[in-house]
């Protein structure tokens, strides 16, 4: 026999941040009279250690086995709650969050009556809602402690010595028959040249390498083969000889392969005349000592960057001041010109230019449309420039031209991101799980990001990166173990027709297709976005706390009354749901329409869930989710955005007017765009 649902409902006043605009009583009142409720209590500081514990006796006093909380938001307070009912003996999962502070007494604050029936409304949806939920838990993963580190350049060694030094294993992997990466071929790191060799540095870093008793190094070998997950990596390397291969067990990833030029063939004559050389080519003369007897050597800079395809590469100028100063110390006699198109130069790198220009560097500038053209002449060559703060042409001969090109990363990243499931951009630098919540690792757990692979770097900025990401494989080693999320996907192979949609959408690779053919949830590695439960044909997958059931039953409670007036608003639980609180907290009062549905990400919302308002009279649908590229589950939105677009044909097609379906991207400080969008579609969809 199936537990009988015993739901409590605890409505907040947060001062009179509720009570102040919603009739509190009236809506406790109000929630007492919902089929499954046995308790509904008003509480003046819900979130108070006082009101917490009042809270848990009447959990335990009335058997109550599904929770309702009206108060602020849940981005701030579920954990809270999860706990007190958790203590309680309730499973966290039943627990159900509505918002009538951000959503309503800080948004509709000249309408209290207007603003306690939206209130009503909303925890009428989250009554329906706690009625269906289930149970959840956290999943844990074992982790153990041995660490591979894909590539064994400044980034990759600074890793390896970090892990190593905590008490973990750390194995490197070069492709190369020794270890040092873009060092072994620059000459000195900065422009005080002579106390910065590159060469010792490196062997520096070898040395401690080769002497740490935790670090394995395997030279002239690649990653012949990658399976599984975090605490749960089955490598294959093999050797670029013979081919030997060596298996291991690996429990954690740093990807610190590092990056290359990008070759500029074909332009001012490089590759035809072996005069034009790039920085690194110049490095490799300068740190052979294989000048030659250089009378004029010229410097262009930004070749392929700063232009429609490329951004600043980030470390050219500080190259060509550092390498010019290195000429100059090599030859002093030698005229060095560097023609640029701005200098972005920091901090010391300022003083390089200073040190330069004491040295009789001269620093041309050209403008963003006219770079400098490149002639060959009776064997000479010569570089035409127009100087930007002169307003004239000048011809400037070269024995020795120095382009400094855009960079990208090694060749070797197409292959490691197959192998790895991960992303990289265009220029083939691995992207990170978010630029600011998750800038040293991967979406992937257990995979972390250091160094050149990810964008140009300096030196020092490198080996930063480097330990970085070493912390972040540190941590999982040191706990032992993850734990992720009990909001993960099931799938109830019943109807599956084995299409591996599924598997190929997760943006996690938490899907795996077995022996049979059956999809398989690594639950483990899930976020829970929903992507696939969404997109699956037969609707065989679900989600906790997020199911197709639990979704439609809020709808439907949230349309039982008056749904020519309302707009389901679908939100995702990260960017959106921020900006809709931004809103509040900044009090921008906005038309009362909307009754929102959190969801984790926008992906969640399915065609199904974008057309069941229509059918049951809505006004208009809003699907909300984090701008691009931002959304929290790499790429949720882009699948909500492509879905949005099906299913305006689809909506059109089944007689509904598709321009009713709304759908915004804001960042969460976007309280003003969420407002903004509320009154347009009011305004547009012609309600009161
Ligand atoms: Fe916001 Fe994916 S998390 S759209």
């Amino acid at each position: 026999m199936s537990e009988e649902i015993r739901i409590g409902v605890f409505v907040c006043d947060c001062g009179t941040n509720i009570a102040g605009v919603v009739d509190v009583p009236a809506v406790v009142e109000y929630a007492r009279q919902l089929e499954n409720v046995v308790l509904a209590d008003e509480g003046r500081w819900s979130c108070s250690v006082d009101y917490l514990s009042k809270l848990q006796d009447h959990i335990r006093e009335n058997n109550i086995n599904r929770v309702v909380i009206a108060s602020c938001t849940p981005r701030t307070h579920e954990p809270l709650f999860k706990k007190t009912i958790k203590e309680a003996g309730v499973n966290p999962y039943l627990l159900e969050f509505v918002s009538i502070r951000e959503q309503v007494s800080w948004v509709h604050m000249k309408e209290p009556e207007v603003a306690t029936e939206k209130a009503k409304d909303l925890v009428r949806m989250g009554v329906a809602k706690a009625a269906l939920l289930e149970e959840g838990q956290e999943i844990r993963l074992p982790v153990k402690t041995d660490c591979l580190i894909i590539g064994g350049g400044a980034a990759g060694m600074n890793a390896a010595l970090n892990v190593a030094d905590q008490g973990f294993n750390a194995y490197i992997v070069e492709k190369q028959a020794q270890l040092g990466g873009l060092l072994n071929r620059i000459c000195f790191l900065s422009h005080d040249n002579r106390k910065t060799p590159a060469a010792r540095v490196v062997r520096t870093l070898i040395e401690r390498v080769d002497a740490h008793p935790n670090i394995k190094v395997y030279t002239d070998t690649q990653l012949e083969s990658v399976d599984g997950y975090i605490g749960n990596y089955k490598v294959v390397l093999k050797a670029n000889g013979d081919g030997a291969t060596a298996k291991m067990d690996i429990s954690t990833i740093i990807v610190a392969t590092g990056m290359r030029e990008i070759e500029p063939l074909g332009q001012f004559e490089y590759g035809n005349d072996p005069r034009v050389v790039t920085q690194l080519q110049l490095e490799d003369l300068l740190r052979s000592k294989q000048l030659g007897d250089v009378k004029n050597v010229v410097m262009i800079s930004c070749v392929n960057s700063k232009n429609e395809t490329r951004g600043c590469c980030n470390v050219g100028c500080h190259v060509s001041v550092k390498n010019a100063i290195a000429v100059k110390n090599l030859r002093k006699e030698a005229a060095v010109h560097i023609l640029y198109r701005d200098m972005s130069l920091i901090r010391e790198e300022g003083v390089a230019q200073q040190t330069a220009k004491r040295l009789g560097v001269k620093f041309l500038r050209f403008p963003d449309d006219r770079y400098p053209e490149v002639k060959a002449q009776n064997g000479q060559l010569a570089v035409r420039i127009y100087d930007f703060l002169l307003g004239r042409e000048l011809e400037i001969p070269a024995d020795l031209l120095v382009l400094t090109t855009a960079l990208q990363g090694d060749d070797t990243v197409e292959q490691i991101r197959g192998h790895l499931k991960v992303s990289a951009n265009p220029d083939g630098f691995f992207q990170e799980a978010h630029v600011k919540l998750g800038p040293l690792e991967f979406a992937t757990d257990g995979i972390s990001l250091g160094g050149c692979a990810k964008a140009p770097m300096f030196f020092k900025e490198s080996c930063e990166a480097g330990i970085g990401a070493a912390m972040k494989a540190s941590i999982p080693m040191k706990k032992g173990y993850i734990e992720a999320e009990g909001i993960v996907a099931s799938i109830d192979l019943t109807d599956c027709n084995q299409c591996g949609l599924c598997s190929k959408r997760c943006p996690y690779s938490a899907i795996k297709v077995d022996e049979e053919k059956n999809p398989q949830v690594i639950k483990a590695l899930c976020k829970g976005c929903g992507l696939c439960a969404a997109d699956c044909p037969k609707e065989c997958i679900s989600i906790v706390h997020y199911s197709d059931e639990q979704v439609f039953a809020q709808v439907e409670a949230a349309l039982e009354k008056d749904p020519g007036d309302k707009i389901i608003a679908f939100v995702c639980h990260w960017c959106a749901l921020g900006g809709v609180d931004m809103a509040g907290v900044s009090r921008l009062q906005y038309p009362p329409n909307a009754r929102l549905i959190r969801v984790m990400c926008s992906a969640r919302v399915s065609m199904k869930m974008m057309q069941r308002p229509f059918e049951l009279g809505a006004a208009g649908v809003l699907v909300a989710g984090c701008e691009f590229p931002t959304c929290h589950y790499i790429s949720g939105n882009y699948a909500a955005e492509t879905r949005l677009k099906r299913a305006k044909k689809k909506l059109a097609k089944a007689g509904y007017d598709p321009e009713k379906l709304w759908n915004i991207w804001c960042s969460a400080a976007d309280g003003p765009k969420f407002a903004n969008t509320m009154r347009t579609m009011v305004k547009e969809l012609d309600l009161k």
